[in-house]
């Protein structure tokens, strides 16, 4: 997508995207999410070390909060093609995307969060 440089310039120029943000490193968080599904954390560094050497090659890395998990099930399959890695690199590099995604990021304050679905409250009239 054209989008994508540019996105990353306008993120770059702001000083708020940083490669500890885009490709988190493994942490205790992340290993403890990440056993839960069922992936250990040779998995998780293998899968990083795909992201970090392969999937940089034609583009910048957006952030992974950015894609649900079925995205990033369609995308990992496409640019798996892309990128010519093997089943083992795709299938690590998922469980560590999808576990990346349900981490926390460290800093919170250059982590612009997806704004909360509006749930209207109902409010009750005040009398
Ligand atoms: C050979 C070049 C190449 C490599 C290597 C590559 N990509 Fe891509 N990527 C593209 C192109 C071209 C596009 C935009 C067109 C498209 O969506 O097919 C793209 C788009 C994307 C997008 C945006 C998709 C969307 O729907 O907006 C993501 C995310 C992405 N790539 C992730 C990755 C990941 C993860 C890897 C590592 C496995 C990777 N790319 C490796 C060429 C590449």
């Amino acid at each position: 997508m054209a989008g994508i440089g540019l996105l990353w310039m306008a993120a770059s120029l702001l000083g708020c995207v940083s490669l500890e943000q885009l490709a988190p490193p493994i942490g205790d968080r992340m290993v403890v999410i990440g056993r839960d599904h069922g992936f250990d954390l040779n998995t998780l560094s293998h899968g990083r070390q795909v992201y970090l050497s392969r999937c940089i090659q034609c583009h910048n890395l957006e952030p992974i909060q950015r894609y649900s998990q079925a995205q990033w099930q369609a995308i990992v399959m496409e640019m798996a093609v892309e990128a010519k890695i093997d089943t083992r690199q795709t299938s690590d590099l998922l469980a560590y995307l999808l576990t990346a995604r349900r981490v926390e990021p460290p800093d919170p304050k250059s982590h612009r969060k997806a704004a909360p679905k509006d749930k209207a409250v109902p409010q009750s009239p005040s009398s």
